[in-house]
């Protein structure tokens, strides 16, 4: 392992007081850890500094081009103070399938789990102790050089900040309301919709702010081609119960490879539920939200956890789920899934990994 340069911070920041008042991604933790990528040296000076404002010519190619990937990632305090990562072996692997999409040199996954466990580490007193919160980790790559011809960048920074969170809809574990977008698309199969770039989200913020206007929390986006197929929400995963068949769509290169999602399939399968990765179109889901047989609706993501979904609005038809409330899959899914993160119940399937 490279060894990794730490310089502490001489300003350390007051630490919010009131836990329950974090919101989500607004404050940031006294430290961040940064690596250089320059071609003929790779990767190189892993270092965790004072967190700050970082250096770059108005140039930078990430700034006119999107050379961007990120990942999301949390860590969590148990009740007898334990700080604990979820699967980050998982995260490191999906950032570097982003990083081959979008011409970024590979970075060694052993090493980027390293990295973060020695920033969690550092910054750990910031982890938050109340009930629904944790530390939000984002490790991101940009690509730096000044130019601006269109190439892959040959000088790169990867950097990790950490934010304490709470919820990231204000709505809580309340079901949130979703809007079934017609007009836009978000990618479609050879694009980058299976990445955790920037410009994903970029491609996201109309439709979003036209849903928000209209009191939707975010959107649920169709695929690209025939606008029939349900492809992801905003920023999670999305799962339909119908009948006694759970459904959510299938990874075929538009959707992101959610970690929560894996984890949510691999929790209900061990239930002895019927989960199917398939296609699922919006007539299969407001025909069973009409014939009473769409019993739940839920998003997965980091960010989001578990994100039970009271309506759907589909043109004119508004299908309200589980009478808007939270039903019981989901409400045991969360429980699980967080008690397993939170160190509250046997983490039987090995998937948090302890922060020394
Ligand atoms: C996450 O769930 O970690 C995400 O990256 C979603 C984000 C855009 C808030």
């Amino acid at each position: 392992m490279q060894e990794i340069k730490i310089e502490l911070t001489k300003n350390p920041k007051q630490k919010p007081q009131d836990e329950s008042k974090l919101g989500f991604g607004k404050i940031f933790t006294d430290h961040m850890f940064v690596m250089n990528y320059d071609e003929g040296e790779g990767w190189h000076n892993p270092r965790i500094v004072p967190y700050g404002p970082i250096e770059m010519e108005p140039a930078a190619m990430c700034l006119h081009y999107g050379q961007s990937v990120f990942e999301g990632m949390k860590a969590y305090r148990t009740a007898d103070d334990k700080i604990l990562l979820f699967r980050p072996d998982k995260n490191m692997a999906r950032l570097n399938v982003s990083n081959e999409r979008l011409c970024i040199p590979l970075i060694d996954e052993e090493f980027g789990k390293y990295a973060i466990e020695k920033l969690v580490s550092v910054d750990r007193d910031w982890v938050p102790k109340a009930e629904g919160t944790s530390l939000y980790i984002r490790p991101f790559i940009i690509g730096i050089d000044p130019q601006v011809g269109v190439h892959p960048a040959k000088h790169l920074l990867f950097i990790v900040i950490c934010s304490p969170v709470g919820a990231y809809y204000p709505e809580g574990l309340d079901p949130v309301k979703i809007y079934v977008e017609k007009n836009y698309v978000r990618a479609v199969k050879g694009g980058m919709g299976f990445t955790k770039t920037a410009g994903n989200y970029a491609a996201s913020l109309k439709a979003q702010d036209e849903a928000e206007k209209q009191h939707y929390t975010q959107v649920l986006w169709l695929d690209g081609i025939e606008r029939k197929y349900i492809e992801e929400v905003g920023t999670m995963n999305v799962f339909f119960q119908i009948d006694d068949e759970v459904v959510t769509p299938a990874l075929q290169g538009s959707i992101l490879s959610g970690i929560t999602r894996m984890s949510s399939i691999e929790i209900l399968k061990s239930w002895g539920m019927k989960v199917s990765e398939r296609k699922i179109s919006i007539d299969e889901v407001a025909k069973a939200a009409a014939e009473g047989r769409l019993k739940e609706a839920f998003g997965t993501g980091t960010a989001a956890v578990i994100s039970p979904i009271g309506e759907l609005k589909w043109g004119d038809d508004i299908m309200k789920i589980n009478n808007g409330e939270i039903g019981p899959l989901s409400q045991k899914l969360y429980d699980t899934l967080t008690g397993i993160q939170w160190g509250k119940l046997p983490d039987t399937m090995n998937w948090t990994v302890e922060v020394k």
